[in-house]
């Protein structure tokens, strides 16, 4: 069976200042996605630039959207809707990151965006992680009861179009990630819940990690970690940072 490519994802958050940043950034690492057979690259850029950005896309290089609405059209004042995006090429959609459940994005919510984002043909990177770590292994069942709830009647058919990123809140930003051998527990526990809510289907869904992702760390974390791919926040944005990342991943 041919294997499954690796997924990097850069998630720019409110970056960076002007389109002409944006597009040197995107540029620059397409350079480096010239030389790059077994992984993709997925730019996920704030609302304002993706339409100036579709030329970005390519066998290997994609184009994500940080969030979607999930209504497809309507009175929303401010909102951009999931059906707007596929025509810049939009291809994938982050969704449920904690930097949006902080400011009171709710897990129906999340439901109802996965289920509009898939139907739309995109991936939805669906984030999920736990705020700080007990000694309990009270976590397990936080990750469960955000899965189950952000899955809630996805139709079977959406696998093909769900990735899961796990990403502990308390190592976004943070000086270090977690460990690859924590992540290893962390990305079994997260199949097994995956194939209770999809069946043997679920082997498909592809597992990111997510903070504190730097190029020392990538290739460690996603060989050891056993994930399928990387959430990338601040080291998305620098063009040689984000593509060592990209080299280390598929040096794997
Ligand atoms: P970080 O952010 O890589 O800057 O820690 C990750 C994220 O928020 O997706």
């Amino acid at each position: 069976m041919k294997k499954p490519k690796k997924l990097v994802v850069g998630n720019w958050k409110t970056n960076p200042m002007t389109l002409a940043e944006a597009r040197a950034l995107v540029n620059g690492v397409k350079r480096t996605m010239k030389t790059i057979k077994k992984t993709q690259a997925v730019f996920c850029p704030p609302f304002v630039y993706l339409s100036s950005l579709s030329g970005a896309v390519s066998a290997n290089t994609f184009l994500g959207a940080q969030n979607a609405f999930p209504e497809p059209f309507g009175s929303y004042t401010g909102e951009v809707s999931f059906a707007q995006l596929p025509q810049f090429g939009v291809t994938h959609v982050i969704i449920g990151h904690s930097e949006r459940r902080v400011r009171g994005e709710t897990d129906e919510m999340i439901n109802k965006k996965v289920k509009a984002v898939t139907s739309e043909g995109m991936t939805a990177i669906v984030c999920v992680g736990e705020s700080t770590r007990d000694t309990q292994g009270d976590y397990f069942s936080f990750i469960r009861t955000q899965l189950m709830a952000a899955l809630r009647e996805v139709n079977k058919k959406a696998v093909t179009n769900i990735v899961v990123a796990y990403e502990p809140v308390w190592a976004i930003g943070a000086a270090t990630a977690m460990t690859p051998q924590d992540l290893h527990e962390m990305s079994i526990y997260i199949k097994k819940v995956l194939r209770e809510v999809f069946g043997v289907l679920a082997d498909d869904i592809a597992i990111l990690y997510g903070g504190a992702v730097t190029a020392e760390n990538a290739a460690d974390i996603v060989r050891d970690g056993f994930v399928q791919g990387l959430l990338v926040g601040r080291e998305s944005l620098k063009v040689p940072n984000f593509s060592d990342i990209i080299r280390a991943v598929e040096s794997l």
